[in-house]
């Protein structure tokens, strides 16, 4: 996005110095866009990952990795339909890595529904626009990073066995295949010594300080059905519902400098059976982004206000039920050379437990903006610049701490 904005005043500056901006093309674009290609063409919508699974197993296994499937126990949510993360390494045997110190990590399922990749005419240059399901959550940060970690093996900027990758399924849906992948991890005996991660989501190629956290709560409203035209024989549930959803919109909840304000969706409302009837049930559903910590119970100072509005409004009458909730998850974001943000959309980081002291990291090519959107798309510029990207982000995890240990 960068550079298309370099073009664009070059070009204002007439051809000759548009010419001087001619791209050196990286020499691995041709590897990175026929990977990117053959994800996006595969179908990978949650549940009906196992294709792409496989063939990313195929991929690392050429590129030389030990590449592994970890199943998931079927599930009827997803059909029973056979799920597997794809876990990979070097060195090691095929049961477990030696010692990585790192993992990098991508989602290989999307949301529905389906888009069929496509590429602008022409010359490829970093502006050309790559667009498909996919093609920006999550696909680019998977090809992104696979190819950062191969150009530095292949230039022996560091050592091949210190990393390890992980690409999951599940992410937009339940974080099943990260939770699984943590699982594994923790069971490691002896441990792995993971020191860090680095996630791949769309962060428009920005160094993430962390994301909101997030919870969802049903909020019901249980009144007494009468005839319309004598309302005092029965009790609305849609007036205390909307009197409860009143008193939610005009109170602030707490945020704090780092993650804003927290933010709350009544993303559904829904009550009563028909106009001449005084309604006996009502229910919204809310989605918090909370932006206040911790991660783990940051998210209880939002359900003590949330209670004390319902009592405040009808105790009676009014019940709630929040579930997946998690506060603020704050990200390793101090390093040299990047812009930082914070993003509102949730992760997968939540469901990796890396235990003290290990450091996350959030960055990707793309924008959040059009990632589940039907013009889902981004410029090859971005996923170019996510490699180097990529690149600096290992080589200052891995880098860091080797120095560290020789002293
Ligand atoms: C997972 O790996 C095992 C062991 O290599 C293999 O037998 C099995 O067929 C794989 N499952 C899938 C779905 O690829
Ligand atoms: C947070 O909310 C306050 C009060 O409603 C508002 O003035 C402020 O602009 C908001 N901050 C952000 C970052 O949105």
């Amino acid at each position: 996005m960068r550079s298309g904005h370099v073009l664009a005043s070059a070009c204002l500056l007439g051809g000759a110095i548009a010419a001087t901006h001619q791209e050196n093309a990286p020499a691995y674009r041709d590897e990175l866009l026929s990977f990117l290609k053959d994800l996006v063409d595969i179908h990978s919508i949650t549940g009906n990952e196992k294709q792409v699974g496989e063939f990313v197993i195929d991929y690392l296994t050429d590129l030389g990795y030990t590449a592994v499937n970890q199943t998931l126990p079927p599930t009827e949510r997803f059909d029973n339909l056979e799920r597997f993360n794809v876990v990979a390494w070097r060195g090691g045997d095929k049961h477990r890595p030696k010692n990585p110190r790192l993992v990098v990590s991508s989602h290989i399922d999307t949301v529905p529904p389906y888009i069929p990749y496509s590429i602008d005419d022409g010359e490829i240059t970093s502006d050309t626009e790559i667009r498909g399901r996919g093609s920006v959550d999550d696909k680019s940060s998977l090809a992104a990073q696979v190819v950062a970690v191969e150009e530095l093996v292949r230039n022996k900027e560091i050592n091949a066995e210190d990393v390890m990758l992980a690409f999951v399924v599940g992410e937009e849906v339940t974080g099943d295949g990260m939770r699984a992948f943590s699982n594994l991890v923790a069971a490691m005996d002896p441990p792995l010594g993971l020191e860090a991660g680095i996630f791949g989501e769309p962060t428009v190629n920005k160094l993430a300080c962390g994301h909101k956290g997030h919870m969802a709560c049903t909020i019901r409203a249980r009144g007494k059905a009468a005839h319309s035209g004598y309302p005092w024989l029965g009790k609305s549930a849609n007036e205390v519902l909307v009197r409860a959803m009143m008193e939610i919109m005009s109170t602030e909840f707490d945020g704090s400098e780092r993650f804003g304000n927290t933010t709350v969706n009544i993303g559904v409302l829904e009550g009563g059976v028909a106009a001449n009837v005084v309604p006996q049930d009502a229910v919204a559903k809310l989605a918090f982004r909370i932006a206040t910590g911790p991660q783990v119970g940051g998210q209880k100072a939002i359900i003590d206000k949330l209670d004390e509005i319902l009592k405040r409004v009808d105790p009676e009458a009014l019940s709630a039920e929040c579930e997946n909730g998690y506060g603020a998850v704050y990200c390793d974001c101090e390093v040299d050379g990047f812009e930082t943000l914070i993003v509102n959309y949730g992760t997968d980081l939540p469901n990796f437990d890396g235990g003290e002291g290990f450091k996350k990291y959030l960055y990707g090519p793309g924008n959040i903006f059009v990632a589940h959107s039907d013009h889902e798309a981004l410029k090859v510029g971005s996923i170019e610049k996510a490699v180097e990207d990529y690149k600096k982000l290992i080589k200052h995890v891995l880098g860091d701490s080797k120095s560290s240990v020789e002293l």
